[in-house]
């Protein structure tokens, strides 16, 4: 027998769910999921004491297989062989059916092989999902509670170079953001740029130096790199200059207000120069950097202290949690703070004062052991518990060049941003002459195509890749029209928004159709079209799992060449040969077109895409 509490909770919990459906008929239903609750309810109704039967529900890649498929049957008949019961999966997959009940999504199914069932949908019943998704828009699945999420990224360091890997992690983490956004939780953006350490000391002292006056007249610090290189030349020669830059770390961290104003000067000349790439690359982010936990950090050693987990080592105080092989440090031997610290302390005002559900760190795959650590020493002092908030490092590999080393200039130098963003434009410009975009263009639609395919094929080259596994940067690849790229796929978007047009339909006369004609899906190629939009809230679940963007790419190219199939062997718009006017709409294939896009255009917003409808 199971645990009669746990069943009783999950019995609670799919009522619930199934009562929350019912009053949000609005949102778009996950297809996958349903079919996992009918199963689920056939595999317990037909084997109840059997524990925990495992349950899988996927859609077919072969139409001749059916819709989607069950694949339980082998998995329960492994399991019970181990407990010495000697069934055929075949035998339970019968049971399984026979235990399916009466329901509005399930045509028919078949036993295939040793023991998948396969599942035939009702087309009335796509149909119909494809009549609400164009009534009401394309709305989020319905969400069990709204949870508050705190997404850590992009966050670059002050007065050093904002480079790709945070550029990766600006395009990644908005990006989740958008996506959790859709889904109707309540996010936090946070810049935890890196704006409180010793290097501030040397570079007060170089401005102190460099314009005396600072205090009344804003210093013209053109190029901070450059000014950074100075310093960092002085502080490494200059024994004196040195010894000025300590003490100026030291004044600034007791606040005294002349420094305080200093590091702010140096702070507002970096902000600028990233809120400019933020700007192209349509960025919401709130900043709050290290310093901001600079109090919090004081308590945090207290607390760790007080609860005796503090180790002294050679003069630096240590946090060591069970289970890991190195160690934080709390407090450095000359008494200052590290990034271990800052973290530890941001992590627990995001738990406590944030009262953050689900919190995401967006950095390069490199600071994976630093999470690791510090997501152990939160668990250890009792912060929260794994099981109820889920505090995840989503990690990314490098950027590479298109030799596979280290993405670089011709020169050597690391790439400056703006210059890899200018390149970008240029390169998306030159593509639209090519094609003659700029005779059939307006000056503002062709400005926003060139920078909707620049920003958008350098967000989509990004996304389209596992973030896990290293990428090569080539403009090449992500400006060719061909291929999964967001060149192809925004080419794509438009091409369908023009059928529309050449057949005259304005945006009310759509609207009256979704509500007046059925969504026809007799042809195979509508069929295989209706299904693809639908799948659009399963994949979304699966990314909400794990944070894996490139799925979604994978899935608008899925349906964008889905399209493409529909529309070779579809009429959608009839004309006549000689005079080329329109002699038939066929409604219902509007319709079609009309969802594909609507997906589509979701489908970009939550990847940051911003599509026009000429290009
Ligand atoms: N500033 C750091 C860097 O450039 C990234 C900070 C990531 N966030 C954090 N909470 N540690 O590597």
């Amino acid at each position: 027998m199971g645990d009669p509490v746990a069943e009783y909770t999950s019995r609670i919990q799919r009522q619930s769910l199934r009562e929350e459906r019912s009053q949000c008929s609005k949102n778009m239903t996950n297809i996958n999921q349903r079919l996992q609750e009918i199963f689920g309810d056939a595999i317990q109704a037909a084997y109840p004491d059997l524990e925990s039967p495992p349950l899988s529900v996927t859609p077919n890649q072969q139409a001749k297989f059916g819709d989607y498929q069950c694949n339980s049957a082998m998995a329960m008949a492994q399991m019970m062989k181990s407990r010495g019961l000697k069934v055929s999966p075949r035998e339970i997959a019968e049971r399984i059916v026979q235990n399916i009940p009466d329901n509005e999504m399930i045509q028919k199914t078949e036993i295939a092989g040793p023991g998948f069932i396969n599942v035939h949908l009702k087309k009335p019943f796509v149909s119909k999902l494809l009549t609400n998704l164009l009534i009401n828009g394309v709305q989020p699945p319905p969400l069990q509670s709204r949870k508050r999420v705190v997404v850590d990224f992009s966050s670059p360091n002050i007065a050093k170079e904002m480079h790709v890997g945070h550029l990766r992690s600006t395009i990644i983490g908005d990006s989740m953001c958008r996506l959790f956004e859709f889904l109707g939780y309540d996010v936090l953006r946070l810049n935890h740029v890196g704006d409180w350490g010793t290097q501030f000391g040397m570079l007060i002292a170089h401005l102190q130096d460099k314009f005396p006056n600072y205090l009344t007249v804003s210093p013209p610090i053109g190029d901070l790199q450059a000014f950074y290189k100075e310093s960092k030349k002085r502080f490494d020669e200059d024994e004196e200059f040195k010894k000025k830059a300590y003490q100026c770390v030291v004044r600034l961290q007791s606040k005294e207000p002349e420094f305080i104003k200093a590091w702010n000067l140096i702070c507002d000349v970096s902000r600028m120069e990233f809120q400019k790439i933020y700007d192209c690359l349509d960025i919401k982010i709130i900043e709050r950097g290290e310093s901001y936990y600079q109090d919090r950090m004081t308590d945090v050693v207290k607390e760790f202290e007080e609860r005796g987990l503090v180790q002294l080592d050679e003069g630096r105080k240590i946090v060591f949690p069970p289970g890991q092989s190195i160690p934080l440090t709390v407090v450095k031997s000359d008494g200052g703070y590290t990034y271990d610290t800052s973290d530890l302390a941001a992590l627990k005002q995001r738990l406590f004062g944030e009262k953050a559900d689900i919190i995401i760190y967006v950095t390069d795959s490199g600071q994976a052991g630093h999470f690791q650590v510090i997501f152990a020493a939160g668990q250890m002092i009792g912060w929260y518990d794994p099981k109820v908030t889920r505090v995840e490092h989503a990690g990314f590999g490098v950027v590479l060049g298109e030799d596979k080393k280290k993405f670089k200039t011709r020169s050597g130098d690391t790439v400056r941003l703006m210059d890899l963003l200018d390149e970008g434009l240029r390169r998306s410009m030159d593509k639209l002459k090519e094609k003659e975009r700029d005779k059939v263009l307006t000056p503002d639609e062709l400005t926003k195509a060139q920078r909707s395919v620049a920003f958008g094929c350098i967000k989509y080259a990004d996304l389209s890749h596992n973030r896990i596994n290293d990428y090569v940067f080539s403009f090449d690849k992500m400006l060719d029209d061909r291929g999964n790229t967001a060149a192809y796929l925004l080419y794509a978007y438009t091409r369908i928004r023009s059928i529309t047009r050449l057949a005259n339909i304005d945006e009310e006369a759509l609207r009256r159709a979704a509500e007046t004609t059925q969504v026809l899906l007799d042809h195979e190629k509508e069929w295989k079209l209706g299904k693809c939009i639908l799948r659009f809230p399963e994949i979304l679940r699966k990314i909400l799992e794990d944070l894996l963007l490139h799925t979604l790419c994978d899935y608008l190219y899925e349906l964008a060449t889905t399209f493409t199939e529909f529309y070779d062997s579809c009429y959608c718009v009839e004309k006549d040969r000689q005079t080329g006017e329109v002699v038939k709409v066929n409604m219902w294939r509007m319709l079609l077109c009309e969802a594909t896009a609507a997906v589509m255009a979701k489908g970009f917003d939550i990847l940051g895409l911003t599509p026009v409808q000429r290009m």
